[in-house]
């Protein structure tokens, strides 16, 4: 089955949009852990625009599972991670005013500063994960970095599969030959290879079954409908569908 990781960023978008004490984002990680997830995710934005460094040392003392920390791969991020050791850093991009994390990260003109963050963290005990595209001179990168893991981008695949029509399906396609593709060539290249980014439960399925991807990071579809479901059902609803 690929592990599922419960992003549990927008918990604390919504806790900020009154700048308030709740929801709380360990709160909902010990909801998640305890309807199956694998592993809770977070990002630590340097505008902190939803996750507070008190919500990830929180979670560092009460996930049971992992903790997969999200980060830019500034001095700041590199500060926090070393403080809180979580099991995971993810590296990505990060911009100032962006809705979401766009795009992976670009591994060719940004190697040599990559590369000694990722031994930075390393070196700390944590596993190092590079959200990436799924794009050949990204994943040769990476490999040459010495990193363990890697998290394709499945942006483009969740755009084009937004509505699944058989307008959009060329394009649906298209896109998941190159997260296989990447998927393959990763695994080749001696990767743990994970996926994520705007995947829901109507277009999950056909990434959660290419055999090389081993896990999901998945989070504003399962908060979202956790809004109308509660947390737990939707869990175990993504849970149910990667099995
Ligand atoms: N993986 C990474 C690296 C991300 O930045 C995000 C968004 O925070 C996700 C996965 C989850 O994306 P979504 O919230 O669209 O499921």
């Amino acid at each position: 089955m690929t592990r599922l990781g419960v992003n549990v960023d927008h918990i604390g978008t919504l806790r900020e949009a009154r700048r308030t004490n709740e929801p709380d984002p360990a709160t909902a990680a010990m909801i998640a852990e305890n309807a199956g997830a694998n592993q809770i995710t977070v990002h630590l934005r340097a505008d902190r625009r939803h996750i507070q460094d008190r919500d990830v040392e929180l979670l560092r003392e009460i996930v049971k599972t992992r903790l997969n920390l999200e980060m830019a791969a500034s001095p700041e991020m590199i500060n926090v991670a070393l403080e809180i050791k979580p099991d995971i850093a993810t590296l990505v991009p990060e911009q100032p005013n962006e809705v979401t994390t766009q795009g992976g990260l670009n591994c060719t003109a940004q190697f040599e500063l990559l590369k000694n963050a990722a031994r930075k963290l390393r070196d700390s005990g944590m596993a190092v994960s590079l959200f990436i595209d799924p794009e050949k001179e990204a994943i040769e990168a990476a490999a040459d970095m010495g990193v363990r893991m890697i998290e394709l981008n499945t942006a483009r695949y969740s755009d084009a599969s937004l509505y699944i029509t058989p307008a959009n399906q060329p394009q649906i396609d298209a896109e998941l030959s190159k997260v296989k593709y990447a998927a393959e060539l990763g695994a080749k290249r001696g990767l743990e290879i994970l996926a994520g980014h705007g995947l829901t439960y109507r277009n999950v399925r056909p990434i959660a079954a290419l055999s090389e991807i081993q896990e999901l990071n998945i989070g504003h579809n399962i908060i979202a409908r956790a809004t109308l479901v509660g947390l737990d059902q939707a869990v175990r609803e993504m849970i149910a569908i990667l099995k």
